[in-house]
């Protein structure tokens, strides 16, 4: 198995490059934003209740996400593997992943760090903002928000898995493409 998390402020390109890296690697895409947005769009007691702490741009509670990733992972327990993108999002996701992966066994053998610059992720998801219909990318307070949780929240992950040495910093200015290379020459390195 080979798994990867696409890790990185919103809007730094995490879904965009996710497509690239399943197509090439065969693995299976877990996006906990994509999953709580089903289940918002079916109507589920989950998804409803998900919404308000999505159009708001709060995280939402790490119990709900944790039982989506096991979910998945169960579900699709004979992929070659998976990107986890936007998860985990909080030291408790990042230690209840290391778990779940366990019971699989298996672990994550890369973190792909994306980063850019907060004026640049602000142009990009109000842009989006203008024909997605995402409620969290309308306004910038709320595209603020986001980054305040991100801040706060999501970037002491970086340090966890920098101890393990699983972390690696990409740059995400630029061209998808080029970027796309960057993240692949890391994810071959795993697998030499
Ligand atoms: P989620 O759906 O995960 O969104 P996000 O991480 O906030 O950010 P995005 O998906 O918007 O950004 P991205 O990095 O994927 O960039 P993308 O490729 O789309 O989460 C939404 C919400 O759900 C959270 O706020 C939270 O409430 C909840 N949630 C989700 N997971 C959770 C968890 N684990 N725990 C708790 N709550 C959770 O690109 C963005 C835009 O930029 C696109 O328009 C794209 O075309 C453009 N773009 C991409 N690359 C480039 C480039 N190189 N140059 C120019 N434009 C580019």
């Amino acid at each position: 198995m080979l798994n990867i998390i696409l890790f990185g402020p919103p809007g730094a390109g995490k879904g965009t490059q996710s497509e690239g890296l399943l197509n090439k690697y065969g693995l299976k895409h877990i996006s906990t934003g994509d999953l709580l947005r089903a289940e918002r769009k079916s109507g589920t007691t989950l998804g409803l209740e998900a919404d308000k702490f999505i159009s708001a741009g709060d995280l939402v509670p790490d119990s709900v996400v944790i039982g989506m990733v096991e979910n998945f992972m169960t579900a699709n327990h004979d992929s070659e593997g998976f990107i986890f993108d936007g998860f985990p999002r909080t030291i408790p996701q990042a230690e209840a992943l290391d778990i779940l992966l366990e019971k699989h066994n298996t672990k994550i053998h890369v973190v792909l760090g994306l980063e850019v610059d907060e004026d640049e992720l602000v142009k990009r998801l109000l842009l989006r903002g203008e024909s997605s219909g995402r409620a969290d990318d309308k306004d910038e307070s709320t595209i603020r928000n986001r980054f305040q949780e991100y801040e706060n929240k999501t970037l002491p992950i970086k340090s966890y898995y920098s101890k393990l040495d699983k972390y690696v910093v990409v740059q995400g200015i630029g061209e998808i493409q080029e970027i796309f290379s960057q993240l692949c020459s890391h994810v071959d390195e795993c697998l030499k």
